[in-house]
């Protein structure tokens, strides 16, 4: 059997998605897989793991698009909500995981 032939297929099985990722929003990520996977949706599908924390991809483009938005994860990111402790990003992080959400954002349904 050739050695590439399945290649094609661990594409396709990866799916567009992660194709269509640079390395700054893979390394968005992954920061956000480690600190807000517990409560949140992170990825492209499912839901919550903490049911009043909206799904990342979800966010909404008003958000993410507010100029402050990648201040405010610097300057520590603290919601209304007490539920949410507070994290904070240095510049680059705070400018991969920007660009990570902007990247996955869909309609609700
Ligand atoms: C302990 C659970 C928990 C963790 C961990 C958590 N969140 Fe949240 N988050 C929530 C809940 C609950 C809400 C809904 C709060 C609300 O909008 O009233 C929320 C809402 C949000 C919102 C929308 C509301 C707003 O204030 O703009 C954003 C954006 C957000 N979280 C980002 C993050 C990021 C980024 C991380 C990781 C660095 C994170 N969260 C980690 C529980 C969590």
């Amino acid at each position: 059997m050739k050695p590439f032939a399945f290649a094609p297929l661990i594409v396709l099985l990866w799916g567009s998605f992660a194709h269509a990722l640079d390395a700054e929003q893979r390394h968005g990520q992954s920061l956000l897989e480690q600190m807000c996977s517990r409560c949140h949706a992170v990825g492209p599908t499912g839901s919550s793991p903490n049911k009043l924390a909206p799904p990342f991809r979800h966010l909404g483009e008003n958000k993410l698009y507010d100029p402050d938005f990648v201040q405010r994860l610097q300057d520590g990111y603290s919601s209304i909500h007490r539920a949410m402790p507070t994290f904070r990003f240095d510049r680059e992080s705070a400018e991969a995981v920007a660009s990570y959400l902007k990247a996955i954002q869909t309609k609700k349904h």
